[in-house]
């Protein structure tokens, strides 16, 4: 396959995900690609906010990965939006479907904002701890210190108002549903603990209806769009020629 300019695919790979350094094949981005002049830019004082939308499935978490360790943790931090769920250990049945965790209302996008504020100005930050077998918010918070480039990943953050300003480049993965459910099965079953009946019928009741209603429309206030399918270094290169265009960062540069 003919390799787009600036990337060389046979370098030694990223571990995009430490668990499953076999899922893509990834390519490390070379200095031809910007990433060095970037580098120079986030050392000298600039802060950039990063965030990866898209579906379930679509390959945010490969992408927003990929960004953060391309820059390194010196320079890059990474806020999961699966942090932010509110506790509905209470109500959770199994697979009976009591708790659509896709609509908007189960996350708590008001402390997402307010740690991404908190991050933007340079300050660190307590991230919540989510049980997903338990669906209950632990005591426990991991400490988060700022960095220059903060990656945000989830499904919901283009479509939650407040915090959808705060991205400097609103990224959004596309991929098509029937390679969304299949990724999902696979992820659900393996390191969730679920049912394949139960992820299916999660899935066709929550997931997708969420996913029309919600996520897919939210695609309009992405700056960049990329493919879920396409290697993840081409999705680099896009979303890094992006914020290279954008002015508040090459007036700073
Ligand atoms: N560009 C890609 N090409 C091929 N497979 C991919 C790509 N991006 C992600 N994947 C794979 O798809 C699955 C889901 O990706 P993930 O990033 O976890 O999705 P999400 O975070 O959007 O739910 C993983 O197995 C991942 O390795
Ligand atoms: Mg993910």
């Amino acid at each position: 396959m003919a390799c787009p300019a600036g990337l060389r695919y046979a370098r030694p790979m990223l571990a995009a995900r430490a668990d499953r350094p076999e899922a893509v094949a990834l390519a490390e981005l070379t200095t031809g690609d910007g990433v060095e002049q970037w580098k120079a830019t986030l050392r000298a004082g600039r802060r950039l906010l990063i965030g990866v939308a898209g579906g379930s499935g679509s390959g945010k978490t490969t992408l927003a990965h990929h960004l953060a360790q391309t820059f390194g943790d010196e320079l890059s931090c990474l806020v999961m939006q699966d942090s932010f769920y509110i506790d509905q250990s209470a109500r959770f049945d199994g697979d009976g479907g009591s708790v659509n965790f896709d609509h908007p209302s189960s996350l708590d996008f008001e402390l997402l904002e307010a740690q991404l504020r908190a991050l933007r100005a340079g300050q660190p930050v307590e991230v919540p701890h989510y049980d997903f077998a338990t669906h209950r918010r632990l005591a426990s918070t991991t400490p988060l210190a700022s960095r220059a480039l903060i990656v945000v990943d989830g499904t919901l953050i283009l479509d939650a108002p407040g915090v959808r300003p705060l991205f400097d480049v609103a990224v959004f993965v596309e991929c098509p549903e029937e390679v969304r459910f299949a990724r999902r099965l696979e992820r659900d079953v393996r390191e969730r603990g679920r049912t394949p009946d139960g992820v299916h019928r999660q899935f066709h009741r929550q997931v997708k209806p969420m996913h029309d209603a919600w996520v897919e429309p939210s695609k309009v206030h992405a700056d960049v769009r990329v493919g879920g399918l396409e290697p993840i270094a081409a999705s680099m290169q896009r979303v890094l020629a992006r914020v290279s265009v954008d002015e508040r960062l090459s007036a700073g540069a």
